[in-house]
C-alpha cells in the first residue's frame, strides 16, 4: 500500500493550478442518467473517486470516453442495469447520488446502502424520505436500497438537516418529476450551484439553488449538454494552508476566492496575506512571522467547511496561542488527533471540540491516515515538522487530491511516494 515520505521544512514557493471539484464532478457524473443522449464533462479532477464512479456507471452499461484532458462523454443511450453493487458503494458513499436519477429516468433502482463510514454514521434516510414524497415505492432489505415509481411527482421537501447529497439527489430526481418540487433548507454548497447550472444546460427548469429554497418543475427529458466542472474549494483551502503552515508564498490558478471567504478570512486571521483577482489567490507569510492559533467552527456553507476543519486543525498546531476546534456537522472526524499528537502536538480532545495549543515544532513521525481530509492535514504536518515524516494508507488522499506529490513537489516541497 503506498507510503508518502516527507522531509519537512521547506516554506513552499511558486504557482500551481485547481482541479475540477470532486464534490462538483460526483454529482454530475450521476446526472448524466438523466438523458440518454450524450454529455461532455471538462475540468473533471483525476481521481479515484472519478474512476471509481466511472466504473459504476460502465457497470450499468454507459458509454465512457475520456480524452487526455481529462474531458469525458458519457452516453446512457442503452443502459442495462439498474444497480449500485455494495463492493463500488462501500469504497465511495456518494455511489448513493444514482438513486434519484435512476428511479426518476428509469422507475427503479436498487442501490447498496453506504453503511458505515470512517468519519462517523451518515445516514441517507433524508435521500428516501425525499424521494418517498415524491411518489417513490421504497424498500430496504439484505443491505440494498429498492426503489420503484411509474413516475415521480412534485413535493414540498423541507429538510430538518442541512444534506449537500440529499439536497442534489432530490434535486435531481424532481428534474424529470411530474409537476413542481420545492426544496426547503437546501444545501448552500456552490457544488449544489453547479449541478443545477449543468442540468438546467441539460434543458431542466431550476430555480434558487444555491440558496436554501430550490424550485423544480419537473419536465418530459433532458438532452445532452457540454459542461465544465467549478475549481475545487477544499482542494483550494488545502494548498494554501500549506503555503501559511510552511511560511511560504504561493499564487493558486484557476480557482474561484469566491468560494472559500470564510476560509479566506480565518487565514488572514492567521497571519497570512492574501491576494485576489477572479481566478487565482495568493498567499504569503511574511519571513520570520509565526502564525497565530484560530478557532474554528464548522458548518454548512457559506460557513468554515467540515472538510477543511484538519487541515486547520493541523495549522494550529503549530501556531502561537490556543485554539478551539468545534466539528459540528460529523461525528468521530477528528481521527487526526492521535496521529498528530504522535508528532508532539498538544492536543486535547473532548466530545466534538479540540483544544490546540500551539508548539514551537513538530516532530516526524511514522503516521497512518484515515480518511480523506484527515490524510491532508497529516500530509500538512509532514511538511512543517522537523525531520522525515512518513505517512501511511494514503490511498485515501488519491480519492480528493489530484496528483497531490507532485502538484507540491512543483512547489518545493520535499516528497516522494513509496510502494
Ligand atoms: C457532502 C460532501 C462531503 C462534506 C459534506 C458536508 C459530497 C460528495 N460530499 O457529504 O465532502 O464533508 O457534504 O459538507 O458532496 N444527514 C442525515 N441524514 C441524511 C443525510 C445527511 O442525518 O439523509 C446528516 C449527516 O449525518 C451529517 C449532515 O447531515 O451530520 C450533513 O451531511 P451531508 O451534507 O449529507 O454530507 P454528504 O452529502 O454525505
Amino acid at each position: 500500500m503506498d507510503k508518502l515520505t516527507i522531509r519537512g521544512g521547506v516554506p513552499l514557493r511558486g504557482e500551481i493550478s485547481i482541479s475540477g471539484a470532486k464534490n462538483a464532478a460526483l454529482p454530475i457524473l450521476a446526472a448524466t442518467l438523466l438523458t440518454d443522449k450524450p454529455v461532455l464533462i471538462g475540468n473533471l479532477p483525476h481521481l479515484h473517486d472519478i474512476t471509481t464512479t466511472m466504473e459504476l456507471l460502465g457497470l450499468m452499461g454507459s458509454d465512457l470516453m475520456l480524452d487526455e484532458r481529462m474531458m469525458i462523454e458519457v452516453n446512457n443511450h442503452n443502459l442495462t442495469r439498474l444497480h449500485a453493487p455494495h463492493e463500488l458503494v462501500k469504497t465511495m458513499r456518494a455511489s448513493i447520488l444514482v438513486l434519484g436519477p435512476l428511479v426518476s429516468r428509469y422507475g427503479r433502482a436498487q442501490v447498496s446502502l453506504p453503511g458505515g463510514c470512517s468519519i462517523g454514521s451518515r445516514p441517507v434516510d433524508l435521500h428516501l424520505q425525499g424521494l418517498a414524497a415524491m411518489g417513490a415505492d421504497i424498500t430496504v432489505h439484505d443491505g440494498y436500497i429498492e426503489a420503484r415509481a411509474k413516475r415521480l411527482h412534485g413535493a414540498y421537501i423541507n429538510f430538518d438537516t442541512v444534506t449537500v447529497t440529499g439536497t442534489e439527489n432530490l434535486m435531481m430526481a424532481a428534474t424529470l418529476a411530474q409537476g413542481v418540487t420545492v426544496i426547503e433548507n437546501a444545501a448552500l454548497e456552490p457544488e449544489v450551484a453547479d449541478l443545477a447550472s449543468c442540468l438546467n444546460s441539460m434543458g431542466a427548469n431550476i430555480c434558487g439553488a444555491g440558496s436554501g429554497r430550490i424550485e423544480i418543475e419537473g419536465v418530459d427529458e433532458l438532452g445532452g449538454a457540454s459542461y465544465d466542472i467549478l475549481p475545487d474549494r477544499i482542494e483550494t483551502g488545502t494548498y494554501l494552508v500549506a503555503a501559511a503552515i510552511t511560511g511560504g508564498r504561493v499564487k493558486l490558478k484557476n480557482t474561484d476566492p469566491s468560494l472559500l471567504e470564510a476560509v479566506l478570512e480565518k487565514l488572514v486571521e492567521a497571519g497570512a496575506r492574501i491576494d485576489c483577482d477572479e481566478t487565482s489567490i495568493s498567499l504569503a507569510m511574511e519571513s520570520g512571522a509565526r502564525l497565530r492559533a484560530v478557532d474554528i467552527a464548522t458548518a454548512p456553507f457559506p460557513d468554515f467547511p467540515t472538510d477543511m476543519q484538519a487541515q486547520f486543525t493541523a495549522m494550529n498546531c503549530i501556531a502561537e496561542g490556543r485554539a478551539v476546534i468545534t466539528e459540528n456537522i460529523f461525528n468521530n472526524r477528528f481521527m487526526h488527533v492521535t496521529e498528530l499528537q504522535k508528532m508532539g502536538a498538544n492536543l486535547t480532545l473532548s466530545g466534538n471540540q479540540v483544544e490546540v495549543r500551539g508548539v514551537e515544532q513538530l516532530t516526524g513521525s511514522t503516521i497512518t491516515a484515515r480518511d480523506l481530509r484527515a490524510s491532508a492535514c497529516l500530509i500538512l504536518a509532514g511538511l512543517v515538522a522537523q525531520g522525515e515524516t512518513l505517512v501511511e494508507q494514503v490511498y485515501h488522499i488519491d480519492r480528493g487530491y489530484e496528483t497531490i506529490e507532485e502538484k507540491l513537489m512543483q512547489l518545493g516541497a520535499s516528497i516522494r511516494r513509496l510502494p
